[in-house]
């Protein structure tokens, strides 16, 4: 309204006009009009419960409303036209009243803890032009009547607690550029009718269980830029009407479930692509290789679909590209130059991540792997058949932190060029036909958490040189052909606090007395080897220890009564050794699920209390001086009535046993709390390029390792999601270690977890955790953190 109309005449009718004027001017301007506003805004204020940094005691009667804290006001007519509330750990409801503040331009309230209902008072602001409340916990539906807001341009509601459809009347906001609803517990589809709203720009949807599909009409959206419709649980081909948005720069419709093949021509059509994301779905047919005039693309992610042929992307011309995702798909083609795309990719000098794990790839990788780009942190290739020898220029690239070639069909040897890849944190080249020895270099690999070496053909010793692997946590060498004795460096290596599992080698001599430093490892398997000698009373010092293998060696003598300390053991397997005297009977109070003595020497009576009384849980077979046990067992009475005639009868056991046992659970529940006391909760990693982490920080990340965050089960460990929250919050997953489960020995292989979390868009290692658990338990864990994706704005 012109309040500075000059007035021409002073007719009776234009006094009565003016006089009109006046008043409405007046009403505009008026202390009742501004006292609405102020009385709007107490309302607002009487709402808010919480406001943890006194965002609001500026919101008091010594100062005029328009200079509040948060609140903007017109300059003529002093009416509010901004409230921006951002980050202010705010909690409480918004007041309707909210709807009379009439001058209204833009509400941002994200990042707060508001709940309850988004009021449909806010339908009454015909002024509003922006309207933020994501990041809140708003539930209940989005009210239909926001379609009184006929300026909207910009609207999140995203990250909160909205249930219903995206009501249809959204669609009659014609100036709506920026609409975001991700993340929240939207149904009903998406309606056709918002391909009305054609001045759309930015359009996310992304995470709600929408259902439907992709409607035709979006085609009119010729100005949109972004799509993120990604988790909707869309079950849709693309319509073709998409690739005439020839404007769109980010396209993710990752994980939802659709179908169809992609046009051939789709990077002559979306030229601008900077971010492709169709990763988790069921598309078919070849990937385009028009894609390689996509220059500006960034993010390439198209794991786990159905893709096939052979792969032809010349990646030569996306020189900005960070991400390559490809993994899981159908690849195979039978040609020589199968692998040659990878030539192509040595102008992508900012490559941090390549994946290209099961694809059916069988060729043969080339030198040029060696000429990416340095800045390359994840290279994955496993679950190919990949044969031929690795390239020594591998060692060019320096950047990796995760190199995984398992599961293929590499020949000869280790290149030793893989000394030179100082950032190493996770090595992965199980399973493959690798031969030769393992070079001593791998003793430079400092950063090294994960090496898994097994199911090769390695000959020679273990490299003393692993000893430098100061961080390593677990160590694969099973089932190689290994010989030696176990070079006591790898004793000395006290981080490693999860797998040492040297087994099915020919690895000689006797134990080390050193092993018993390991005294934060959890499991350790010796099996099958030709490991000779007593077993060590040191071993007792690896109180950690929850499963022991160490069956199919030549071990003798007598069990050392210092095993007594390994209260934790849920497996033990002492099977094929020449292991004599009695079977102790302290192993009846340990948490055994899995007991193996059997083709030993033994002699004298079996326990009957603990594991021993389930007969499916333990094993004493060729044996042939045992005697008496359950009776299921079927072993001889005990002819020596020595021991028995000093023996109680047996509730007397019963009794004695029982209270032995609240003895021991209470000396431990001491230990551990003096444990406790003087290092946890406490991070395994002392380096200071690793964050620290507690139990306790990761209890809460996880929702108290909640069910619903829970995204792979290896067996052996399990793999959580959660949010850390630090200075900002991190996305991570966490991968915790097993105690109580599983003492079978096939879960104590290797658990398939690296794939289980690469689907999900992962993965930078960026801790360990090993402290106490709440009930005194260990606890070990590792703490990945998700790579930023498309699909996680801060809207
Ligand atoms: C309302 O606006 C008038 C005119 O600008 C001003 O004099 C008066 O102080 C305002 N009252 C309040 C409560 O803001
Ligand atoms: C009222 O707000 C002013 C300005 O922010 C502030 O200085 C003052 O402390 C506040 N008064 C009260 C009682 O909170
Ligand atoms: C302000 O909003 C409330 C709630 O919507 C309504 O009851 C009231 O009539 C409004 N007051 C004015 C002055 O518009
Ligand atoms: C919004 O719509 C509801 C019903 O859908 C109606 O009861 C209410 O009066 C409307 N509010 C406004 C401010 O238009
Ligand atoms: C989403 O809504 C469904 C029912 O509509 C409910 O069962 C589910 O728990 C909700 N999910 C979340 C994360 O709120
Ligand atoms: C909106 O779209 C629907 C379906 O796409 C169409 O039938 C309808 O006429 C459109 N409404 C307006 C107001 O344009
Ligand atoms: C996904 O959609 C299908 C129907 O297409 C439905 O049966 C299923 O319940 C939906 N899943 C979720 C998680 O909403
Ligand atoms: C795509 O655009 C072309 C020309 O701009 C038009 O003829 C065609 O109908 C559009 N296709 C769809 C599906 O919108
Ligand atoms: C890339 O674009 C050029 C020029 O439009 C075209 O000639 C070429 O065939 C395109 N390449 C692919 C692989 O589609
Ligand atoms: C690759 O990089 C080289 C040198 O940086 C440059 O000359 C060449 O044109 C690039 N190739 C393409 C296809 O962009
Ligand atoms: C890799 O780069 C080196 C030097 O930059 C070059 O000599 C060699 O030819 C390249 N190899 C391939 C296969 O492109
Ligand atoms: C588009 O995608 C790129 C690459 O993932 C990302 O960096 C950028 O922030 C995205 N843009 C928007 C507006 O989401």
């Amino acid at each position: 309204m012109n309040f500075k109309q000059p007035i021409s005449s002073f007719s009776p009718i234009s006094i009565l006009f003016y006089a009109l004027i006046m008043f409405l001017n007046f009403t505009t301007i008026s202390a009742s009009e501004n006292e609405t506003d102020h009385q709007a805004l107490l309302r607002i204020k009487s709402m808010i419960t919480q406001d943890p940094y006194g965002a609001l005691t500026s919101w008091n009667s010594s100062v005029h409303f328009c200079e509040w804290i948060g609140v903007t006001c017109g300059k003529r007519h002093r009416r509010v036209t901004y409230i921006v509330f951002r980050s202010q750990g705010l909690e409480g409801s918004l007041s309707p009243h909210v709807g009379n503040l009439s001058f209204l331009h833009g509400l941002s309230l994200s990042y707060n803890s508001f709940q309850g209902a988004i009021p449909h008072e806010l339908g009454r602001l015909s002024r509003l032009r922006l309207l933020y409340l994501g990041y809140n916990k708003f539930n209940g539906v989005i009210p239909a009547n926001i379609s009184g807001c006929s300026n909207l341009e910009g609207l999140s509601f995203s990250f909160n607690e909205l249930v219903g459809s995206i009501p249809k009347e959204i669609s009659f906001l014609s100036k709506l550029t920026f609409l975001s609803l991700q993340h929240n517990n939207l149904t009903g589809g998406i309606s056709p009718f918002l391909g009305n709203i054609t001045s759309m720009e930015v359009f996310s949807v992304a995470s709600n269980p929408l259902g439907g599909s992709i409607p035709d009409t979006i085609g009119y959206w010729k100005h949109l830029q972004i799509f993120y419709s990604s988790s909707c649980n869309l079950s849709t081909t693309i319509p073709h009407s998409l690739y005439n948005l020839s404007l769109l720069t980010n396209l993710s419709l990752a994980d939802n479930q659709v179908s169809g093949s992609l046009p051939l021509s789709i990077g002559a059509m979306l030229p601008r692509l900077v971010c492709l994301q169709l990763w988790g779905n069921q598309l078919t047919g070849s990937l385009p290789p028009s894609i390689s005039n996509c220059s500006r693309l960034i993010v390439l992610e198209m794991t786990n679909n159905k893709f096939s042929g052979k792969l032809k992307i010349d990646f030569s011309k996306l020189r900005d590209i960070y991400v390559i995702n490809l993994a899981d798909n159908l690849f195979r083609s039978n040609e020589d130059d199968e692998m040659k795309f990878i030539d192509s990719l040595k102008n992508c000098t900012r490559l941090e991540r390549l994946d290209l794990g099961n694809c059916k790839f069988q060729g043969v990788l080339p030198r040029s792997l060696g000429n990416v780009s340095n800045q390359l942190r994840y290279l994955y290739l496993e679950d190919n058949q990949l044969h031929g020898n690795l390239p020594s220029s591998i060692g060019n690239l320096v950047g990796l932190e995760i190199l995984s070639l398992e599961s293929n069909q590499f020949v000869g040897n280790i290149p030793s060029t893989i000394g030179n890849l100082q950032k190493l944190k996770v090595i992965s080249l199980k399973g493959n036909q690798l031969s030769g020895p393992i070079p001593e270099t791998v003793g430079n690999l400092s950063m090294l958490l994960y090496l898994s070496l097994s199911m090769n053909r390695l000959e020679g010793v273990i490299p003393s040189s692993l000893g430098n692997c100061q961080h390593l946590l677990e160590l694969y060498i099973h089932n190689n052909k290994l010989k030696g004795k176990i070079p006591t460096q790898l004793f000395q290596l006290s981080s490693l606090s999860i797998v040492l599992d040297l087994s099915q080698n020919n690895l000689f001599g006797s134990l080390p007395t050193e092993v018993g430093d390991l005294n934060m490892l959890s499991a350790l398997d010796l099996s099958d080897n030709n490991l000779s000698g007593n077993i060590p009373s040191s071993l007792g010092g690896c109180t950690s220890l929850s499963w022991l293998y160490l069956k199919g060696n030549l071990f003798q003598g007598t069990i050392p009564p210092s095993l007594s300390s390994l209260k934790g053991l849920v497996a033990l397997d002492m099977s094929h050794n020449n292991l004599s005297g009695q079977i102790p009977w302290f192993l009846e109070q340990f948490p055994l699920e899995y007991l193996n003595m059997s083709y030993n020497d033994f002699e004298g009576e079996v326990p009957m209390l603990g594991v021993f009384s389930n007969a499916s849980a333990f094993f004493v077979l060729g044996n042939h001086r045992l005697c008496g046990g359950f009776v299921e067992l079927k072993l001889p009475k005990c002819k020596d009535t020595k021991n028995h005639a000093k023996r109680f009868p047996p509730f007397v056991i019963a009794i004695l046993i029982v209270s032995a046992f609240f003895t021991i659970t209470c000396l431990s529940c001491a230990w551990y709390k003096n444990k406790r006391k003087s290092q946890a909760p406490q991070s395994t990693m002392s380096h200071e390029q690793f964050m620290k982490v507690t139990y306790n920080q990761l209890l809460k990340a996880t929702d108290g390792f909640s069910e619903a965050n829970l995204i792979g089960n290896g067996g052996f460990s399990s793999v959580y999601k959660g949010v850390l929250q630090e200075d900002e919050d991190r996305f991570v997953a966490i991968k915790v270690l097993h105690h109580n489960q599983g003492a079978q020995r096939s879960f104590m292989r290797e658990c398939q977890v690296l794939q289980n979390i690469r689907h999900r868009n992962l993965l930078k290692i960026i801790t360990s955790c090993s402290s106490i658990d709440f009930q005194g338990n260990d606890f070990k864990a590792l703490v990945y953190e998700f790579m930023p994706n498309g699909s996680l704005h801060d809207w």
